[in-house]
């Protein structure tokens, strides 16, 4: 039986988020250049969308560029950048055939004026769709995103519009990038490393994580399911006892 048919649908992550490592080392273990990775890392993503549309899973967020990636070689960041305008104006069809929204969170003013100006077309072009929402993390980092929300929620004290009190969980979170979305219950990194990388710290303070030797682009939407698989296997106590769940 294949992990697809293992995977309960009633008990599916609603939100499930990835850190998409490994592309270049992938390559260079087969003696091709880091692009190749990034051109294959793109077809796995590819994938793994359809595999979230298959089961039912509502959002899926990738980190497809950290705000620490703009310390890489120039040539490497040039063309992580033209690998995104051409992916996402060659898949706007798909996305769209598979009722797919496109969203993108980050510091996306950063990003080269073609990207911001291709990524807001994909996105208005898919805004309809309801199947899934597949969320792009750009020159993201998640310490820069609670800052931001800080500097917004201090905004509001100053201008009398709320109180010092007012600021809890709820209004906090109301001011980070990913406000319309449910927490991800799942976070999955590919490529053997076992940490988190400045990645939706204050999101995933209950999800379960899972971490794979796999590479990103050989992640396919088998390695997803196996991963829900796994995820579905485990008790969320939420800092509870095992008695008290049912
Ligand atoms: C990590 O691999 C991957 C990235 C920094 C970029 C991820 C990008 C893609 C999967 C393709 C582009 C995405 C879109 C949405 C078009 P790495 O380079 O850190 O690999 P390494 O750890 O082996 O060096």
């Amino acid at each position: 039986m294949g992990f697809k048919e293992q995977i309960d649908i009633s008990r599916l992550p609603e939100h499930i988020a990835i850190i998409m490592d490994g592309n270049g080392r992938w390559a260079k273990n087969q003696g091709k250049f880091r692009s190749f990775g990034h051109e294959s890392g793109v077809v796995s993503l590819k994938d793994v969308v359809e595999g979230c549309t298959d089961v039912g899973v509502k959002y899926l967020t990738v980190y497809a560029f950290s705000t620490e990636n703009w310390n890489r070689p120039i040539e490497e960041v040039n063309l992580l950048m033209e690998l995104l305008i051409s992916t996402i104006n060659a898949e706007i069809v798909t996305l769209n055939k598979n009722n797919v929204r496109l969203n993108a969170i980050g510091d996306i003013a950063s990003l080269p004026q073609k990207c911001i100006d291709d990524l807001k077309n994909a996105m208005d072009e898919t805004a309809k769709n309801t199947s899934c929402t597949l969320t792009l993390a750009l020159s993201y980092s998640s310490k820069w995103e609670i800052v931001q929300a800080a500097k917004k929620l201090a905004a509001q004290v100053k201008e009398g519009k709320m109180e010092i009190d007012d600021i809890n969980e709820s209004s906090f979170s109301s001011q980070l990038t990913t406000h319309s979305m449910p927490d991800p219950e799942l976070l999955i990194r590919t490529g053997g490393e076992h940490r988190i990388s400045n990645y939706l710290l204050w999101q995933i303070a209950y999800g379960e994580l899972y971490f794979t030797e796999t590479m990103w682009p050989d992640f396919m939407k088998e390695d997803l399911f196996e991963a829900i698989v796994d995820y579905q296997k485990r008790e969320r106590r939420f800092g509870k006892i095992s008695e008290q769940l049912n």
